[in-house]
């Protein structure tokens, strides 16, 4: 039986719970709140790139926890449009640039936040860790990916799950296809009936300028079907051969895959728009992360299981690609004591369950107990048990096995094969971004 959430907190000790609003209340780890100079309310600038309704939601919920704990400090909101933070980690390169850094930013565990290190852009947090105790509260294998030198740089607030294939069910069930197709070859089969029908987009993505992100996040979780998730790991380390067979096979079958991907024939769509589509009845199929959930359920109003359902995308099933993000302490942080209690209340379990379960991700903790996984939606309960039991794989397009840099050199030739389809110069485009960027990998 779902527990309220008053319930749970009440239940967790946590003191003031929200009255039914869906949100849950500060952790009162952080019962101090940080001003500013000579006791004048503080401010805090947080930057990100969650400006969809349904990350909206999520960011405020994750707000309301720390406002709570924080009343005299004034929340500033620098969201820059624009899905997979391209826009945004382009405008915050500037600002880093400038030393005129926000308060604090969105990043991505791995190697992307691993960029910030390396540039000395922000803070080693350890002391945090320590006082907080999440270096014991944390998913191991999170913490491995926001350490260096066994420092830790940043607060991971979420684990999103990257190979999902979302569908609208009865779009598939009156086309006599599965929402779920377990392998590859039945997914291929159900987007050909599909596209014979003429009826239907068969797999809803942006092809428009700017929104390559989407297809190179089709890419990699076909190169994990079918790579496996070892040999994926592989492709990102020293070493690593991109020159194979088995590479060429999955770069075929994600350029079949693409020819039943029309686009959305518009000016640009980002991907709560191509959502709409699968939401709308308008499309069969989505490959994208879990903030699809968000928009479903916020933005959408669509009810999980009726209107949309999801699966492994095919042939990843036991693989987990995930990303995580996470927040920093810039160097130069002109509110650094509010960015702290900021920080806190990320780590934090009420500020961790108060934004994943509305942002469409799991809490990035070691352990979710059985109260608070009533509080996740069946997706996200899906999605639990997959992260518990699932080989781990880090995502390319979000940051986790590879630095901006090499992602720039796979965006440019995933953007040449767009225009030309020629899939052998797209894969000798990964060769030699690999033979550029893989002896640089940091661990
Ligand atoms: C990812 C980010 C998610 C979500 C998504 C779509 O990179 O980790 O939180 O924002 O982009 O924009």
């Amino acid at each position: 039986m779902a527990m309220s959430r008053r319930f749970f907190l009440a239940a967790a000790g946590v003191a003031g719970a929200a009255a039914g609003t869906g949100l849950l209340s500060a952790c009162s780890s952080n019962s101090q709140s940080a001003v500013g100079a000579n006791g004048a309310p503080g401010q805090l600038e947080v930057f990100s790139w969650w400006t969809d309704p349904g990350e909206k939601a999520a960011l405020d919920s994750l707000v309301s926890v720390f406002n709570q704990g924080n009343p005299n400090i004034k929340f500033i909101n620098r969201a820059v449009v624009g899905g997979g933070g391209d826009a945004a980690k382009a405008e915050l390169a500037k600002r880093l640039a400038a030393k005129n850094p926000p308060d604090t930013f969105q990043a991505q565990a791995g190697q992307m936040v691993g960029d910030y290190i390396t540039a000395g852009q922000i803070e080693d947090v350890s002391f945090l860790y320590k006082q907080e105790g999440w270096d014991t509260q944390f998913s191991q294998k999170v913490l491995k990916l926001i350490q260096r030198g066994g420092k830790y740089y940043s607060v991971p607030v979420d684990t999103h799950h990257i190979n999902v294939l979302w569908s609208n069910p009865k779009v598939c069930a009156a086309h006599g296809v599965s929402a779920k197709p377990a392998s590859m070859a039945e997914f291929i089969g159900n987007l050909r009936k599909l596209k014979k029908a003429g009826d239907v987009i068969p797999l809803a993505v942006s092809l428009d300028p700017g929104q390559e992100w989407q297809v190179k996040h089709i890419m990699e979780t076909v190169l994990v079907s079918t790579l496996g998730a070892d040999d994926w790991a592989a492709l990102w380390k020293k070493g690593a051969d991109w020159n194979t067979p088995k590479v060429t096979t999955a770069l075929n079958t994600f350029a079949e895959i693409m020819t039943y991907a029309p686009g959305t024939g518009s000016t640009v769509t980002g991907w709560d728009q191509v959502c709409g589509l699968v939401g709308g009845g308008k499309a069969a199929y989505q490959i994208m992360g879990d903030w699809v959930e968000a928009n479903f359920t916020v933005a959408q109003k669509l009810t999980p299981g009726t209107d949309y359902s999801w699966c492994a995308v095919p042939g990843t099933a036991g693989t987990f690609l995930f990303a995580c993000d996470c927040f920093t302490l810039p160097v130069g942080a002109k509110d650094r004591d509010a960015t702290i209690a900021w920080l806190k209340t990320c780590g934090s379990l009420s500020g961790q369950d108060s934004f994943t379960t509305v942002k469409g991700a799991i809490p990035p903790r070691a352990t979710v107990g059985a109260d608070e996984r009533t509080l996740f939606s069946p997706y996200l309960q899906w999605s639990l048990d997959e992260w518990k039991k699932d080989i781990l794989a880090g995502s390319l397009t979000h940051g986790v096995v590879a630095s901006g840099a090499w992602n720039a050199a796979v965006d440019a030739a995933v953007t040449a094969w767009l225009s030309d389809h020629n899939v052998p110069k797209l894969q000798q485009g990964l060769v030699a971004a690999a033979a550029k960027f893989a002896p640089l990998a940091q661990v």
